[in-house]
């Protein structure tokens, strides 16, 4: 049915929604993106040299300027140190700025820079570009939930062309932190809890930004973050402590960022929080004993917002001039928006604190980028008012951000055939999210406008759905008084969808949360739902797992959508209506409560594993151990069996591999997209294991009654990890292999690594 697409270009909005067209310019994007992944990017000799004969005409005050980087008065995310930006731009003491955009603005800063300083060095624009510049995609986690590699390096590569013709060349994204603990509100930034498919995602997101080439116009420089560990800040308190084993910071939290380098990335932002007890921005081991010499990265190092001055608060140093050595002496190329650098770098250098020589090694990155961007040939090349009127926001991107917010949904719960709903049923659209435009926009959301947004109740109406709405109640407070609207509005219509969840400020910076239920009076909406006895569906979006223990016992049907972002409304109702089959997994756990946080499926089995009937394992006397909903977890409307696992062996050698394959089925009577998933478990190694990793998942789509039989082929590489004396390498022995729909459902099968 096509009708949610006709009925929006009927309703006047800016339509899109052909699936000819779509499949079109998926093509044309997919031969594209098949081209940039072809090139893993360098720093090319003539940047170099070009670099350095420009360093040798500069003056130490010029170099600290390049190293210095402002916030425009734009858009703040912290304290403004420095209101002056744009005389300090005159004054040749900032080499780049951020939060400032449109092509008009930044080419007006761009001018002062070029032709009002002693040597004209441009500057660099960056901004937070995370999952869309005006075109608005999922928030990262949800987009996370499509498991869909592809799709996620296009819609990075529509946020760089729509970016770059409104003056950008550098993106603080991908965010790859590896997040266990949904307390934490910047789960919704990155990738979910997994290393495996974080690290996909990261170089897919890389590659996305980057494109084939820097030089081209539509591409940006993007910035791995948040540089190490900082999602495992302790009790999910933003900002918070890190204290984890070298071994968990290597194998779990680091191979994003060595997947951001490997796939090219040209920049890395050092996290807020300390590792080990030194604070990232001042952490020679991760900036230089990691980061330059076993990784051999060549790009540009900047800090996060103000973050040399806060290792004066974590106590490290005592004020910011110390500050500006140790960070500048750990590997900091460059400075956002503390004036540490641009107060006392000089200075440190004159008294001998820090060499010259380290001085330019960072302006040399620094300027090498700037060539490579093409910005010494052309200071005016990114962006121009009619690249912004074709190319931002335009109609194709809205066609790909539909496809993206209907892949990122998860359908978590779906009984009494509650979805998909029958296009002859009226409708209760009820809830504080069913008509919000400005909440689906989630955070970090660029130029994106409230007013691009189509919300659920739009795309309803647009439908010609026979519609009753009210809202019911906020996401937040404690007045109920308008839930007696949602009720009456409930018992007019058939089916109930109820849109709830939290907004858009409860997740991403400093919005950590210790109670990661439903907020506000939304629980009392659903009861007050429930009691009508009519088919409730909850369609709720968040930005972290939440605690839905309550929820699954009061509603037949739960769909997960996130922040879904500009074209989140028609995307949702496709689903609801079945034009669309919810294909989306989990990316992350879901706990039953916040008391098992945090809980992610590759925990170890200890050496007292849950035994029932057994007081003294490990367990809780109050809740069980098992996650409410398991992460790669996710329905459909189809029904998928699976086949038993086929090995091509059982025992393999170092320089064998085995194949795994298994059949899969769609006995449902609608075409579905499966993610098959597969997990291996080392039994015995010469440290404890975890009890499941992921190291492989296809995509396949079926129509109804078909097979597919899918093949996954294992090495040594996949079975690799820290042993007892830290080298990377496979230990011989028992493997099991595990495959399914998720991480709990699966079939094993044992093989064993010989000698
Ligand atoms: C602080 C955030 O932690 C970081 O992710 C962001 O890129 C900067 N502010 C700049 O806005």
């Amino acid at each position: 049915m096509d009708c949610v697409k006709q009925a929006l270009l009927v309703g006047g909005y800016k339509n899109v929604i052909n699936r000819l067209m779509i499949k079109k310019l998926l093509l044309s994007f997919s031969i594209l993106l098949l081209l940039s992944s072809l090139s893993a990017q360098q720093l090319s000799d003539r940047a170099w040299a070009r670099a350095d004969s420009l360093l040798g005409q500069m003056t130490l005050d010029e170099k600290v300027g390049q190293m210095t980087l402002f916030t425009s008065d734009w858009v703040v995310t912290g304290p403004t140190l420095r209101p002056g930006y744009r005389d300090d731009i005159l004054a040749g003491k900032v080499g780049a700025i951020f939060n400032a955009h449109t092509s008009e603005y930044n080419h007006q800063l761009q001018k002062m820079a070029v032709e009002e300083t002693r040597l004209g060095i441009p500057l660099l624009f960056g901004y937070d570009v995370v999952h869309g510049y005006r075109t608005i995609f999922p928030i990262p986690l949800g987009e996370s939930a499509s498991w869909d590699l592809q799709g996620i390096e296009q819609t990075a590569r529509i946020a760089a062309v729509e970016a770059s013709a409104a003056g950008l060349n550098w993106t603080f994204a991908p965010m790859v932190d590896i997040a266990r603990d949904p307390r934490w509100g910047r789960v919704a930034e990155g990738a979910g809890e997994d290393t495996y498919l974080g690290s996909l995602i990261s170089a897919a997101r890389v590659r996305g930004f980057q494109g084939q080439n820097i030089g081209d116009e539509n591409t940006i420089l993007a910035c791995v973050k948040h540089y190490a560990a900082y999602g495992a800040a302790q009790a999910g308190r933003d900002y918070n402590t890190v204290d984890i084993s070298d071994r968990t910071l290597r194998e779990i939290y680091l191979p994003p960022f060595k997947a951001a380098k490997d796939a090219g990335v040209y920049s890395f932002m050092t996290a807020f929080n300390d590792v080990d007890a030194v604070p990232c921005s001042g952490n020679s081991y991760l900036l230089q004993d990691i980061l330059r010499k076993e990784w051999g990265f060549q790009g540009m190092v900047v800090t996060d917002y103000t973050s040399i001055n806060e290792m004066v608060p974590h106590g490290i140093v005592a004020n910011n001039a110390e500050a500006a050595t140790l960070a500048v002496n750990a590997g900091v190329d460059m400075d956002m928006q503390g004036a540490v650098y641009y107060d006392y770098l000089a200075k440190q250098v004159k008294e001998g604190l820090v060499s010259v020589e380290t001085v330019d090694q960072s302006v040399r990155y620094i300027l090498a980028l700037k060539y490579e961007l093409g910005l010494f040939d052309d200071p005016y090349r990114y962006g121009s008012k009619e690249r912004e009127a074709e190319e931002v926001f335009s109609q194709a991107h809205l066609n790909v951000a539909l496809e993206s917010s209907i892949k990122s949904l998860v359908l978590l719960k779906n009984e009494r055939g509650a979805l998909p709903i029958s296009a002859s049923k009226s409708i209760a659209v009820v809830g504080p999210l069913a008509d919000n435009k400005a909440e689906m926009l989630g955070n970090w959301f660029g130029d994106g406008r409230a007013d691009d947004v189509i919300t659920p109740l739009m795309a309803f109406r647009a439908i010609g759905a026979d519609v009753y709405y009210a809202k019911g109640c906020e996401t937040s407070g404690e007045d109920e008084s308008r839930i007696s609207e949602a009720v009456v509005a409930a018992e007019q219509a058939d089916i109930i969808v109820a849109f709830v969840g939290e907004s858009g400020y409860m997740s991403g910076e400093a919005a950590s949360r210790s109670d990661i239920t439903l907020p506000g009076p939304q629980r009392a909406l659903i009861s007050a739902l429930e009691a009508t006895g009519k088919p409730l569906v909850l369609v709720l979006m968040n930005g972290r797992p939440l605690d839905l223990s309550w929820e699954v016992a009061h509603c037949d049907a739960i769909l997960e959508a996130w922040f879904p972002g500009t074209m989140g409304g028609p995307a949702i109702v496709e689903v609801l209506m079945g034009e669309a089959n919810p294909s989306g997994r989990l990316p992350i756990t879901f706990p039953r409560s916040v008391g098992q946080v945090p809980i992610f499926y590759n925990a170890k089995n200890t050496g007292r594993p849950f035994d029932a009937n057994n007081k003294y394992t490990s367990k809780y006397l109050d809740v069980e151990n098992t996650p409410l909903f398991p992460f790669g977890f996710g329905l459909s409307y189809a029904e998928i069996t699976y086949g038993k696992p086929v090995l091509s062996k059982t025992e393999f050698s170092a320089s064998e591999t085995v194949k795994i394959s298994i059949r899969v089925t769609n006995t449902g009577d609608v075409a579905t997209t499966e993610t098959v998933q597969l997990y291996v478990h080392d039994l015995v190694g010469s440290v404890t294991r975890p009890l499941k990793e992921l190291k492989g998942f296809q995509q396949v789509t079926l129509a109804p009654g078909a097979t597919q039989q899918v093949e996954f082929e294992i090495g040594v590489n996949d079975l690799a990890f820290y042993t007892r004396d830290m080298t990377w390498k496979a230990e011989p022995g028992d493997f099991e292999i595990q495959l399914g729909p998720n991480s709990r459902d699966v079939q094993t099968a044992t093989i064993k690594l010989t000698d």
